[in-house]
């Protein structure tokens, strides 16, 4: 089958390459999908990169591609949810999802909602899980006031939707050229960054989604109530999940260091902050495509890309301007 493979990391174009490789076989928890189409996320950039090399642990070289749609072609043993011929969409967390075929846990797929089309399902199962574990890390609650950073971004228009369809306020920022589109999302109040300063707008918000890092993260203590919450995506490493990655002493030290501006916001505001890593989960699959199919949450789909033009579709999610979502089509 045809797959688009990592064989070092760096920089993407001299390391990708389109390959002739076998089908990969499944395990007894798994499903083989015949992939229709393939969500592209600035995640398939950063592994690309080697930044995350120690997480993913894997060795090249690797089939790139975390988001999928497609056709169920075989179940493994222990699979009961799922037959030969369902529509899934899913996350498949170790990748592999540019290629023709993919091998994906169960627990990380559902149903493709039955009013998308592949491409449509295949470009929101990556943000939507982080946005839904978002908002409920957050508790965000009907009249709670959320600012959501880069609302036209793959993770802002799909929060956008998730936090007005739980009844919140949403304040968003974006570009001039974007307003209008963001608007048509559903958000209350919409900031444009070129002419806008979010923090003369935004006050005693109940929770921040950071999507931008560095400044933003420190910032976005300024705009919450005290006692509000900041959840990061790109942020430094709270305390809490420092302590869950069991590390040596040295690297704690230097995590403690690269929060410290945090830090001393959350005394301030005696605010929660965490770093929100996603995972995959088959529940918030279903939710969402529940209200996909009701018409609450629409995907937004800016370009699609043949697989040959995998390096096109990924170097245009690195400069970091995509309206919506990156989808590869591979049917
Ligand atoms: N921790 C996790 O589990 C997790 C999960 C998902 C994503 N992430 C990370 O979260 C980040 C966002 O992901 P994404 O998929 O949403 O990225 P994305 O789709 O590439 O975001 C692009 C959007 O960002 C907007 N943007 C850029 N600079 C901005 C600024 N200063 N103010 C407001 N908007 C701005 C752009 O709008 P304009 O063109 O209008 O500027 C564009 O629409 C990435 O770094 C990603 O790797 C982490």
């Amino acid at each position: 089958m045809k797959a688009i493979q990592l064989t070092g990391y760096g920089k993407i174009s001299e390391n990708i390459r389109l390959s002739e490789i076998d089908k990969p076989s499944i395990k007894k928890d798994e499903v083989l999908v015949e992939t229709f189409a393939a969500g592209v996320n600035p995640l398939d950039n950063k592994v690309a990169s080697g930044k995350l090399k120690r997480l993913t642990k894997t060795p090249l070289p690797i089939t790139m591609g975390h988001d999928v749609s497609g056709n169920v072609v075989a179940v493994g043993a222990d699979v009961n949810e799922f037959k030969i011929g369902d529509e899934v969409y899913g996350y498949t967390h170790m990748q592999g999802a540019f290629a023709e075929f993919v091998a994906v846990k169960a627990n990380l797929l559902s149903l493709k909602p039955k009013n998308t089309s592949f491409e449509e399902a295949a470009s929101f199962p990556l943000v939507s899980l982080t946005a839904a574990q978002v908002l409920k890390r957050g508790n965000l609650k009907a009249g709670d006031k959320i600012l959501i950073h880069a609302g036209s971004g793959g993770v802002g228009s799909l929060a956008i939707q998730l936090a007005k369809a739980r009844g919140a306020f949403v304040y968003t920022t974006t570009s001039t050229q974007n307003v209008e589109w963001v608007k048509a999302l559903g958000a209350d109040r919409v900031i444009d960054y070129k002419t806008e300063n979010y923090k003369t707008i935004v006050k005693d918000a109940d929770m921040v989604l950071d999507t931008l890092g560095n400044q933003y993260t420190v910032d976005a203590f300024d705009v919450i109530k005290k006692g509000g919450k900041v959840i990061s995506l790109v942020g430094p490493v709270d305390e809490e999940t420092a302590k869950r990655m069991k590390l040596n002493t040295v690297a704690n030290l230097f995590l403690s260091w690269k929060r410290r501006k945090v830090t001393a916001q959350i005394k301030r505001k005696s605010a929660y902050y965490s770093l929100l890593l996603m995972r995959g989960n088959k529940n918030q699959l279903k939710e969402t495509a529940e209200l996909v199919e009701a018409g609450s949450i629409k995907p937004k789909v800016d370009k699609v890309f043949p697989l040959q033009e995998a390096l096109q579709a990924l170097t245009y999610v690195a400069k970091g301007r995509t309206k919506g979502k990156v989808v590869i089509k591979m049917k």
